[in-house]
C-alpha cells in the first residue's frame, strides 16, 4: 500500500471521514503539526496509530473536537470525554475561559477523563488531553467523524510533520490517505497544560500558545513541569508529562544546538561536513564564521529569522532540509528570543539536539 494524498474537497474528507468510522487511520491537517488520526472511542484504530508510529504506549494521546459556543467542559461532558464530577468548580471556571478565549487554536488542556475514555487514549492516566483546532480541514472532518484522538504524524522520536508531503515521508505506506491542508500555520505543536483542582495550570509542554498568555488571562502564573525555565513560569514539580522525552524532533545525524551564536564562539567540533541552522533570516553571516572555525563550509544554511511566528512555521521543514542535505554534522545556532513562541521553539531545538537513546 502506498500511502495517497487527497485535496480536502468535499468528498474526499467524507471518505476520510467514512475510513475513520470504519477503523482506519488517516494524515490530518492541523493549525499546529499534521497528526495522525483515530477514532477516539475505538480501541483497535488507537493500537493502529501506535502501530504506525512505533510509539510506546506510555505516551498519551491528544483527542481533537469540535465544540459550538457556549461552555467547553459541559460539552465535553456530553461527548463523553470528561468527568463533570471530578472537576472542581475552579477547575471548570479555569477551563471554560481559557477554551472561551483560545478555542479553536493551539492549546491542550488536560482535565479528568471519563470512563468511555479508552485506555490507549490516557495512557492509563487519569486525565484526558482535548483540543479543538482550528484547521478548516480537521473541523470538517471532526464534524463527520466525531472526535479524533490524533498525535503528530512522525515516527516516534522523529521531526514533526508541517506538510502533507512531510507526512509521507515519515509514514508512506502505514497510513492509507492524508488529506493536504497546506502548510501549518503555527508549525509548533499545541502548548499543554493540566487543569489544577484549585484552578490553575501547570505546564506540560510549551507550543503555540505562550505562557504570558496563558498568565494573563488566567490571572495567575502559570507552574512548571517538566518545561525550559520561563519568566512567565514559577515552581518546578518538574512534573513530567509521559511522552515528552528528552531526545524528540530528532534529526538523523546529530545536530548540535550552540548556547551562544557563532559571533561569540571558536572551538567546535571536526566534521566532514556541517549543515546551519541560523538565528538570523540571512544564514550567510553565521556561514561564514562557521567555515572559518570548521576549514569549509557548510553544505547548507538556513535562517530562522527574528519574527517568532515565522521562526516557529519554518522550524519542522528546516530540521527536515538540514537532514536531507546529507551533512554529517547539523549545527543550530541559539534562537533569538525566549519569550512567546520562542519558548516553545528553544524547547523544540533542545530536545532535537538531545542525546539520543
Ligand atoms: O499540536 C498538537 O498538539 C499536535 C496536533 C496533531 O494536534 N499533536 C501532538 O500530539 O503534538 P503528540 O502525541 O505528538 O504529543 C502529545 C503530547 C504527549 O506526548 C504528552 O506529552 C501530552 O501531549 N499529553 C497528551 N495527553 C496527555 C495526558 N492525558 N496527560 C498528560 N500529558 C498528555
Ligand atoms: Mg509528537
Amino acid at each position: 500500500m502506498r500511502t495517497e494524498v487527497l485535496a480536502p474537497t468535499e468528498e474526499s474528507i467524507a471518505r476520510a471521514a467514512v475510513a475513520l468510522r470504519g477503523g482506519a487511520i488517516v494524515g490530518l491537517p492541523t493549525e499546529t503539526v499534521y497528526g495522525l488520526a483515530a477514532s477516539a472511542f475505538d480501541p483497535a484504530a488507537l493500537a493502529s496509530v501506535f502501530a504506525a508510529k512505533a510509539r510506546p504506549t506510555f505516551d498519551p494521546l491528544i483527542v481533537h473536537v469540535v465544540l459550538e459556543p457556549g461552555p467547553a467542559t459541559a460539552q465535553l461532558e456530553a461527548l463523553g470525554l470528561v468527568d463533570g464530577a471530578r472537576l472542581t468548580p475552579a477547575a471548570r471556571a479555569a477551563a471554560d475561559a481559557l477554551a472561551a478565549a483560545l478555542w479553536p487554536g493551539p492549546l491542550t488542556l488536560v482535565l479528568p477523563r471519563a470512563p468511555r475514555v479508552p485506555d490507549l487514549v490516557t495512557a492509563g492516566l487519569d486525565g484526558v488531553g482535548l483540543r479543538a483546532p482550528s484547521h478548516p480541514v480537521a473541523r470538517a472532518l471532526i464534524a463527520r467523524a466525531g472526535p479524533l484522538a490524533a498525535p503528530s504524524a512522525n515516527r516516534f522520536g522523529r521531526i514533526s510533520p508541517t506538510t502533507a508531503a512531510a507526512v509521507v515521508a515519515e509514514l508512506d505506506g502505514l497510513v492509507p490517505l492524508v488529506l493536504d491542508g497546506g502548510p501549518c500555520d503555527v508549525g509548533v505543536e499545541s502548548t499543554v497544560v493540566r487543569v489544577e483542582a484549585d484552578g490553575r495550570l501547570l505546564l506540560l509542554r510549551p507550543g503555540g500558545v505562550s505562557a504570558e498568555r496563558l498568565a494573563a488571562l488566567s490571572g495567575r502564573a502559570v507552574l512548571r513541569g517538566a518545561t525550559p525555565r520561563h519568566p512567565a513560569v514559577e515552581g518546578g514539580s518538574g512534573l513530567v508529562s509521559p511522552g515528552t522525552l528528552e531526545s524528540h524532533y530528532a534529526p538523523r545525524q546529530p545536530l548540535l544546538l550552540l548556547d551562544a551564536p557563532l559571533s561569540a564562539l571558536t572551538v567546535l567540533p571536526r566534521a566532514a561536513s556541517v549543515a546551519l541552522l541560523a538565528r538570523d533570516e540571512d544564514p550567510g553571516p553565521a556561514a561564514a564564521l562557521l567555515a572559518a572555525a570548521t576549514g569549509a563550509a557548510p553544505v547548507l544554511a538556513l535562517g530562522l529569522g527574528s519574527d517568532p511566528g515565522v521562526a516557529a512555521r519554518r522550524l519542522f521543514a528546516a530540521l527536515r532540509e538540514l537532514e536531507a542535505s546529507g551533512a554529517e554534522l547539523l549545527v543550530a545556532e541559539p534562537p533569538a528570543g525566549e519569550d512567546g513562541l520562542w519558548h516553545a521553539i528553544g524547547d523544540r531545538l533542545r530536545r532535537a539536539s538531545a542525546p539520543r537513546r
